[in-house]
């Protein structure tokens, strides 16, 4: 099993490359599947473990995948297969958003249910729910969804969401684009990374209107054409290195990194006392004072605390002075670094979705687990400032989201290793 080896103390002074968004590249090669001309992106993460298993996704259904360095190309003009199969898309959620694209291009698509949703359907409802509503026929027969669309093609129509998803809004805005007349899709989702989408789909000639807001409008085409897109830098990601940068102390430069996506979490990192500047293209990132302070958060679809750096500020809280309340509203059970970061010295309670974070002045290196892609990072931040020193097991996480992050840290002189396990 890998491990990452951090030994604790250091403060952080360098340059950080940010990558491209994963939330949004992974969105965009399905996107591909809409033309059968070739895609080219840009300032693609293309080393991602994510990202390796969505190109195994297209590869399987006959795309032509080409990489180097950041660039991606995408050419789905000689599709085989409308299957989705379990083996790849178990590994990750984000292989259910070629089912609106296959179904929008041929008219037919199984997609297997993504893992760990046996018990039901619900956490696909929203995407199942929103393609019938566009007239397609939908069955669940063994693990799989079964999806045609009516002789015609898709129908637009109005879609409101019962609750806000990024992924249905981006399946359905998907689906969207190739049928016949308008669909709303109303209470979507407003995130960075669907306006990226919306923006690359208006690129192959769709017509998209209300990007960023509540509303979106989509009027169908017959087909889409190819382009290139450069993919908008991962705001996690940015996200995360300036908790980091504001926990170990320091100045840090975020190259090509967006501020403006981060709006909501600029406010409560200035009142714990981070300082983040904004200098062209980059982010200047700088602790104000000696000790952090406590700092109430809640989740909330954007333009709210994103739930993906809640993990990362509740590591910066167990440090901070004072105490600070984390609320979870997205997901159910986001709250399984809290034993971790507890093995670490940390003062949490954690009553329903709500966790009272009490700071410590330090934290104690040691063996931890990761669980999940964002919990496994607040790990690592962590063991950036714990006394001595912190393996971080099972790491296979941490590289499905966070491009290089041993060789980014360290450049910036934090002492942490890679090790390679049996
Ligand atoms: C995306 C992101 C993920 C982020 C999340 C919320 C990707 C690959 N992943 O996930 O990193 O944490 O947005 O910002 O982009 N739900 C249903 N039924 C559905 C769909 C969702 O009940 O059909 C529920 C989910 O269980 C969750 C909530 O809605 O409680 C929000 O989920 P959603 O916004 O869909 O997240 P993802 O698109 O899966």
């Amino acid at each position: 099993m890998d491990k990452i080896k951090v030994i604790g103390g250091a403060q952080l002074n360098g340059t950080i490359p940010i990558s491209g968004a994963k939330n949004c590249a992974l969105k965009l090669m399905c996107a591909s599947l809409l033309t059968g001309d070739s895609m080219y992106f840009e300032n693609s993460p293309n080393t991602l473990r994510d990202m390796r298993s969505q190109v195994e996704l297209l590869e399987y259904l006959g795309c032509a995948v080409k990489r180097e360095d950041d660039m991606m190309a995408i050419n789905a003009g000689n599709i085989k297969t409308y299957t989705a199969p379990y083996d790849i898309v178990r590994k990750m959620r984000g292989s259910i958003l070629v089912l609106g694209p296959l179904l929008a291009r041929f008219g037919e698509a199984k997609v297997s249910l993504p893992g760990g949703c046996a018990i039901g359907t619900r956490p696909v409802d929203l995407h199942i729910k929103g393609l019938e509503e566009l007239g397609a026929t939908i069955t669940l027969e063994e693990g799989y969804i079964h999806a045609k669309a009516p002789a015609g093609g898709l129908q637009g129509a109005k879609i409101l969401f019962p609750k806000v998803s990024v992924g249905a809004t981006e399946n359905l805005m998907m689906a969207a684009t190739l049928a016949n007349g308008t669909t709303v899709l109303a209470n979507a989702a407003r995130e960075p990374e669907i306006t990226d989408l919306g923006e690359c789909l208006i690129k192959m000639g769709a017509k998209i209107e209300g990007l960023g807001t509540d509303t979106i409008r989509i009027e169908g085409v017959k087909s889409l054409h190819g382009a290139r897109h450069s993919i908008i830098p991962d705001r996690i990601e940015t996200g995360t290195y300036i908790i980091a940068a504001g926990m170990a102390g320091g100045t840090v430069r975020l190259k090509n990194a967006r501020i403006d996506d981060l709006s909501a979490v600029l406010g409560h990192l200035s009142q714990a006392g981070i300082e983040v500047e904004k200098d062209g293209g980059d982010i200047i990132v700088r602790r104000e004072i000696e000790r952090l302070r406590g700092v109430d958060i809640m989740t909330e679809p954007h333009p709210g605390f994103p739930t993906d750096l809640q993990a990362q500020f509740m590591a910066m809280l167990c440090i901070a002075e004072g105490a600070g309340l984390v609320t979870e509203t997205i997901f159910e059970n986001r709250f399984m670094h809290v034993p971790e970061l507890s093995r670490m010295g940390a003062d949490i309670s954690v009553q329903g979705n709500s966790a009272i974070v009490r700071g410590v002045p330090t934290l104690k290196g040691a063996e931890v687990m990761a669980t999940d892609l964002r919990a496994s990072v607040a790990l690592v931040l962590a063991g950036l400032v714990a006394d001595g020193e912190t393996t971080v097991n099972r790491i296979y996480h941490l590289e499905r989201g966070y491009e290089d992050i041993v060789g980014k840290l360290s450049a910036c002189g934090a002492n942490i290793k890679r090790i390679s396990g049996e």
